[in-house]
Parts: C-alpha cells; structure tokens; sequence
C-alpha cells in the first residue's frame, strides 16, 4: 500500500512572518491526520522557521530547489548540507517553472536527484508536458525522456523512495486541472516506464498529480488507480483550502 502524500509548493509566496502564521493555523487544522503524508516546500528563507514550527506536527518540510555540489562559488544556490542541517526532508528537483524559467536541463535534474539521495533528502521529481507538447502527441515521449534521465544510476531502493509529480505545464496555475482520467493515463503510464528498469521499485513509488489542484477536486484524482498524491500551488497558500485538501484525500 502507497501511503497518500500531500504536499504544497509555496513557489515563491510567503514572507517568514506569513509563513508562521500559515503553519500555526494549519498545524492545529491537520492535527489528527495520520493516513496522509502532508508536507509543506517554502521559499528557503522560511525554511528555518517553519522546520522549527512543524517540529512535534505531522508536517513534513521540503525545499523547492538546491544545487548539487555541497559547497562551492555558486552565488545566491544553496546546497543538500546547508539543506539537511536544518531539518529539511525533501526536495523538490525539476519544477516546470525551473527548467522554463532557469533552463534546468534533464541531466542537472540527475545530479540533484544523486546529491538528494547522498544527503538522505527525499526528492520529488517534477515532469510533464506543455501544452504544444500536448496537442502533438508528444505527451509520453516527453514524461519518458524526463524519467529515464531524472533516475538514471539510481539504486531499485532510491527508487522506491522516490515521488514523482507528473504536473501537466498547461495545467499549472490555470485553474485548468487535467481531467482525472487523463491525468491518471500519464501517471499509470510513468509507473510502466518506472517498471521497465526497477519493476519491484515501480509498486512503491508514489506519484503525484499537480496543476490546479483544488479542495473540490483532490478525490477524483485520489480516485484513481496509479495517482498517490497531489503537488499543490496555489490552493497551498491558504491554511484552510490545503487543510481541505488533505482532509478530501482518501
Ligand atoms: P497550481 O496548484 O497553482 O496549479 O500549481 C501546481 C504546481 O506547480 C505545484 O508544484
């Protein structure tokens, strides 16, 4: 059995002092929660924060972005230590917005998921297609490449722990969702290219749905036989609309 995981992604949202009072309230929200993995992914500025404010809760915290060298003359990046040292569990690797955005490349994605995996951070590995990509029929060639590429030389175990969010790019802050049976065709169909190289692992790992994800919408999805969870933006930045989230998620 995949346990259901939950997690908001703030992107670039939230001062430290929103970030409390977000988390204060929804803390006290998902309190009694045990059958879903809910986790919060700041801006890293809040990071320290809210680590400190999730510490005895039932949130996990993550981080949206990292670089995958430890150290080094890398202005403005922060590393997998700096990461692991504050009490951070995931890591987001491959958000659309950062491969469109700051043309994060399918290899970079490779070396964050190795750092992730050296550093013991959980990744959640962003793929899906555009819009274009979409109408040309191009949907599962695309999810593939950014699969093979985003596990390569990782052990079956690493698999295993890995989550993958398939978040269609057109979907993306919209307020379009794809539709539950599509998302779920794309999202089976990660698992059989998963199967191919890690067959045992592919059983285990969770994967997301994200685009427009809503507290209306989550059980459709949830509904579905391969989706384990959702990536949400937007409806993430509300204590209230995620803690209905995570309540509607079965
Ligand atoms: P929205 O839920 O705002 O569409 O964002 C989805 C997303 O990009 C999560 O990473």
């Amino acid at each position: 059995m995949r346990k259901p995981i939950i997690f908001g992604n703030w992107k670039m949202n939230k001062t430290v002092k929103e970030a409390n009072e977000l988390i204060s309230l929804l803390k006290t929200l998902v309190s009694d929660i045990k059958d879903v993995e809910i986790g919060v992914c700041p801006p890293a500025i809040d990071l320290q924060e809210v680590v400190k404010l999730t510490k005895d809760s039932n949130i996990k915290v993550g981080a949206q972005n990292m670089h995958w060298e430890k150290s080094g003359a890398y202005t403005g990046d922060i590393s997998a230590v700096m990461l692991k040292e504050l009490g951070v569990e995931y890591i987001i690797i491959g958000h659309s917005e950062r491969r469109e955005y700051y043309n994060e490349t399918d290899q970079e994605v490779n070396k964050k998921v190795k750092t992730a995996f050296e550093h013991k951070l959980k990744p959640i590995i962003c793929v899906g297609e555009s819009l274009e990509e979409r109408k040309e029929n191009k949907t599962k060639d695309k999810v593939k490449n950014q699969i093979k590429n985003a596990l390569k030389g990782l052990t079956a175990n690493q698999v295993s722990q890995t989550v993958i969010a398939y978040e269609p790019i057109w979907a993306i802050g919209t307020g379009e969702s794809a539709s539950a049976k599509q998302a779920n065709q794309v999202v089976s169909y990660i698992r059989d290219v998963v199967n191919l190289d890690y067959p045992e692992a592919s059983q285990k790992l969770r994967i997301q749905y994200g685009g427009s994800v809503k507290p209306h919408n989550i059980e459709e999805f949830m509904a579905e036989s391969d989706i384990d969870g959702a990536l949400v933006g937007g409806a993430s930045l509300e204590a209230n609309s995620f803690a209905d989230i995570v309540k509607n998620t079965k």
